[in-house]
């Protein structure tokens, strides 16, 4: 086996199996797939192999490509995902492999820590990290849906600028200890960032109401008029921790419904957030 960088020509092979192996193990636990078709999944890597700041690797057994993983190395706490095994070279060491790599360039670039998160019911997954040094976190409920309220009295939501960044970033330093502002940078130029403001000053930020968005705010109100605000949630879902039960209930009051569990895991620096938040699924 031979483990090195992913080059943008790797994503069509590596997009068809990323599909075909959270598909497989998707069903086999009669949960829904989490990308809906092969063509999503080649965009995704395409995209992720030529992106600065987001390090990725593939294996290969005789030249052949069997699997990818990445890392979103742009904070101080890296967020690695997705990593996919091709279904027929799986349980073979291949994972470890990809894992490994990406945990050394974390240690030699000098990180103050690692996130990922797992499908709760993945055995495999659960196992192999946990034996590679991750800590479980905190359960989460990945939730979908359309809240039946669009808006929460006292909170405006609105589209976030450029000149809010200084204000979200400290918002996140105060609620996690880090920040990550290459992120929402990305968003606000993207579009898909939003802040809500109370009283007249930003009490919270999402990147992208979405999967792969993450959102940080003073308190469960402020979440949930980001959330009442968003037409629709990206991908499989939005990752709730399940422990705050009062957001989580209100979710479900509002008419979301839960998806699949799922575990924030980490290594290395955690602090236990003062606030509410929603992880991306590379947190
Ligand atoms: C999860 C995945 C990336 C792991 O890659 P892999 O190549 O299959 O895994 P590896 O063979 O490197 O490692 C699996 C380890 O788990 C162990 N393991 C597997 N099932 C286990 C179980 N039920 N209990 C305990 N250990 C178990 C294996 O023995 C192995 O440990 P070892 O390295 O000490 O021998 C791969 O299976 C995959 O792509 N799955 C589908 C997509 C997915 O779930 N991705 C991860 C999203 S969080």
């Amino acid at each position: 086996m031979n483990v090195r960088p992913a080059r943008i020509e790797d994503a069509a092979s590596c997009g068809q199996i990323c599909y075909a192996a959270f598909s497989k193990i998707n069903a086999a636990h009669g949960f829904p797939t989490d990308f809906p078709d092969p063509a999503h999944t080649i965009g995704l890597l395409s995209n992720m192999f030529s992106s600065p700041g987001i390090y990725c690797v593939v294996a290969e057994i005789d030249g052949r490509v069997v699997g990818s993983n990445c890392m979103d190395e742009r904070s101080v706490i890296h967020g690695i995902g997705p990593i996919t095994i091709d279904p027929g070279t799986q349980n073979r060491g291949v994972g470890r492999a990809l894992m490994q790599a990406v945990l050394d360039r974390s240690a030699e670039r000098g990180a103050a820590g690692v996130r990922l998160v797992q499908a709760a019911f993945h055995n495999r997954s659960l196992s192999l990290y946990a034996s590679l040094g991750f800590d479980v976190r905190e359960p989460l409920s990945c939730m979908q849906g359309r809240t039946l309220a669009h808006d929460v009295p006292g909170c405006h939501v609105r589209a976030a600028q450029p000149d809010d960044e200084p204000a979200c970033n400290a918002l996140s330093r105060r609620v996690h200890g880090f920040d990550r502002g290459a992120d929402l940078a990305q968003a606000i130029a993207r579009g898909t960032a939003r802040v809500v403001e109370r009283a007249g000053r930003i009490t919270g930020y999402t990147s992208h109401l979405a999967f792969f968005g993450h959102s940080t705010t003073e308190s469960n109100l402020d979440m949930q008029a980001l959330i009442a605000a968003a037409d629709s949630i990206a991908g499989p879902g939005l990752l709730v921790p399940s422990r705050n039960t009062s957001l989580l209930r209100w979710c479900l009051e509002n008419g979301l419904r839960v998806v699949q569990p799922m575990t924030l895991m980490s290594i290395g620096l955690y602090n236990d957030p003062s606030g509410a938040w929603l992880p991306s699924v590379m947190f």
